[in-house]
């Protein structure tokens, strides 16, 4: 039904465009592969059929299309400031030009991966979603935040928040991050307010893995726990951070 090699060729042709020596772009080639290899994972540990495993890591190949012709209009990933990257890159691939037709012959599975595509990067899922429609959007969410993991530990810190990490450590941690983290939620954009704030952010995205073999590959790929082990100088931040470090590995070793 998916071509792998077929899809990984017409992957590179497109995103060849986009100039992959340029490190933003590169970043998210990289990211993409290693989200389509996660939600392979995780579906297969759900016991899923050979092609919904195959569905599930095109949608993972797929689920950033977005990001190459946001970055070439907007000259940013800040969603914020420019477009919303999921339903920019369903539309590229389900509106006009209809890239998906490219990468899947089938339209039978057009909704599915539209849905998912769409659904990848919102704080909380559609309630309106069908259970195998769910099951998919919530592989493809679990395995982007896994890889988010490794894009703090691996990429350069400067070149994702425009400061050196050391400007990061300096800042303080808003009160509220604190509270989410109590409450095991992820931490609201609109609630940070400090560069710190949004890197320790990242962390509590852990607190919304959906499958128990989510958690588990999160621990293999070690890139939390090295995240974890941030030192600041200031005591009383330091002190929050250790009870931040606590509470998620208290959470996913549970
Ligand atoms: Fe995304």
């Amino acid at each position: 039904m998916i071509n792998e090699q077929q899809v990984k060729q017409l992957f590179a042709n497109y995103t060849s465009d986009y100039n992959p020596k340029d490190p933003k772009i590169a970043l998210k080639i990289a990211h993409t592969y290693k989200v389509a290899e996660n939600s392979k994972a995780i579906a297969e540990s759900l016991g899923l059929s050979e092609e919904d495993v195959e569905l599930a890591w095109l949608i993972g190949m797929l689920h950033d299309i977005g990001r190459f012709e946001q970055i070439k209009r907007y000259q940013t990933f800040s969603d914020a400031q420019s477009v919303d990257h999921a339903e920019f890159g369903a539309d590229l691939l389900f509106k006009e030009p209809g890239l998906i037709k490219d990468y899947i012959e089938t339209r039978e599975y057009d909704n599915l991966i539209e849905t998912a595509i769409r659904e990848h990067n919102k704080y909380r899922i559609s309630d309106k979603l069908d259970d195998r429609t769910k099951m998919f959007a919530n592989i493809i969410r679990d395995a982007d935040k896994i890889d988010i993991f490794r894009v703090q530990v691996e990429e350069p810190i400067e070149g994702i928040y425009g400061v050196p990490f050391e400007c990061i450590k300096s800042q303080p941690l808003s009160d509220q991050v604190l509270e989410q983290v109590k409450a095991h939620t992820a931490v609201l954009r609109s609630t940070k307010i400090s560069y710190l704030d949004y890197y320790v952010g990242h962390f509590s995205l852990a607190f919304e893995l959906v499958y128990p073999y989510s958690r588990k590959l999160t621990i293999q790929q070690g890139y939390l726990a090295q995240l974890l082990t941030i030192q600041v100088e200031d005591e009383n931040t330091q002190q929050k951070l250790d009870y931040i470090k606590k509470e998620i590995e208290d959470f996913l070793f549970a």
